[in-house]
C-alpha cells in the first residue's frame, strides 16, 4: 500500500521523553521496592524502544520477556480484534509483572492483555503506556503509569508506526498529510 505524502511535526523531543522515564522510574522502583525479580513485558512491535530505555533506568532485579499482540496490522483504524501472534516465554504465575504499553488508543490491545496475563494469576501486576490519548478511549482502562496524555493525533517515532515507518525516530512526531 502506498501512502500519501506527508511530513512529521516534532511533539514531544527524545530528550523530554528521557527525563519522563528517569521519573517514571523511580516511582516504579518504589512501587516494586523488595521484588524478587520484576518481570517487565513489552507488547510488541510498538514497545521496543519504550521497553529498552525504561529497564535501563530501572534500578530492581528484571527480567524482560515480549508478548506480540496486533489490531491495526497495516491499518490506521483499530480491527477491535485483538490477536496474539507471540505468547510470553516465560512463566508468570505468582510474579511481580509490568506490561509496557506504547500507546493507549481505544484501549482494546492493553484490555485485552491485561485479562490474558491476569488469568495467568500473577502476584501484581501493573501497566505502563509512554502515550495515552484518552478522547479515543472504548475500552475502560487506564495505564496504571502513563509518560504523556495527548490529543487525538497520528503520531510516530519512539516505536510507533505509520504503515511499519517511523519507528526508528528518537522522538514523537505528528504526521501531517500535504
Ligand atoms: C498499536 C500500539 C498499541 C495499540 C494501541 O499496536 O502499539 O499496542 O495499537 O491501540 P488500541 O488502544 O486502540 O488497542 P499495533 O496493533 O499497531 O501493533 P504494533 O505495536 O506492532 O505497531
Amino acid at each position: 500500500m502506498t501512502q500519501p505524502p506527508y511530513v512529521i511535526d516534532e511533539m514531544i523531543s527524545a530528550k523530554t521523553i528521557a527525563a519522563r522515564i528517569e521519573d517514571l522510574a523511580k516511582e516504579i522502583e518504589t512501587a516494586f521496592a523488595g521484588t524478587e525479580k520484576l518481570v517487565v513485558v513489552g507488547l510488541l512491535r510498538g514497545s521496543f524502544v519504550f521497553i529498552a530505555d525504561l529497564v535501563r533506568e530501572l534500578d530492581l532485579n528484571v527480567e524482560v520477556d515480549f508478548l506480540e499482540a496486533s489490531s491495526y496490522g497495516d491499518a490506521m483504524e483499530s480491527s477491535r480484534e485483538v490477536r496474539i501472534l507471540k505468547d510470553l516465554r516465560g512463566e508468570i504465575n505468582g510474579r511481580d509483572v509490568l506490561v509496557v504499553e506504547d500507546i493507549v488508543d481505544t484501549g482494546f490491545t492493553l484490555h485485552h492483555v491485561v485479562g490474558l496475563l491476569r488469568s495467568r494469576k500473577p502476584k501484581r501486576l501493573e501497566t505502563i503506556a509512554l502515550l495515552d490519548k484518552p478522547s479515543r478511549r472504548e475500552v475502560d482502562i487506564k495505564a496504571t503509569w502513563t509518560g504523556f496524555q495527548i490529543p487525538d493525533e497520528f503520531v510516530v517515532g519512539y516505536g510507533i508506526d505509520y504503515a511499519q515507518r517511523n519507528r526508528n525516530l528518537p522522538f514523537i512526531g505528528k504526521v501531517r498529510f500535504t
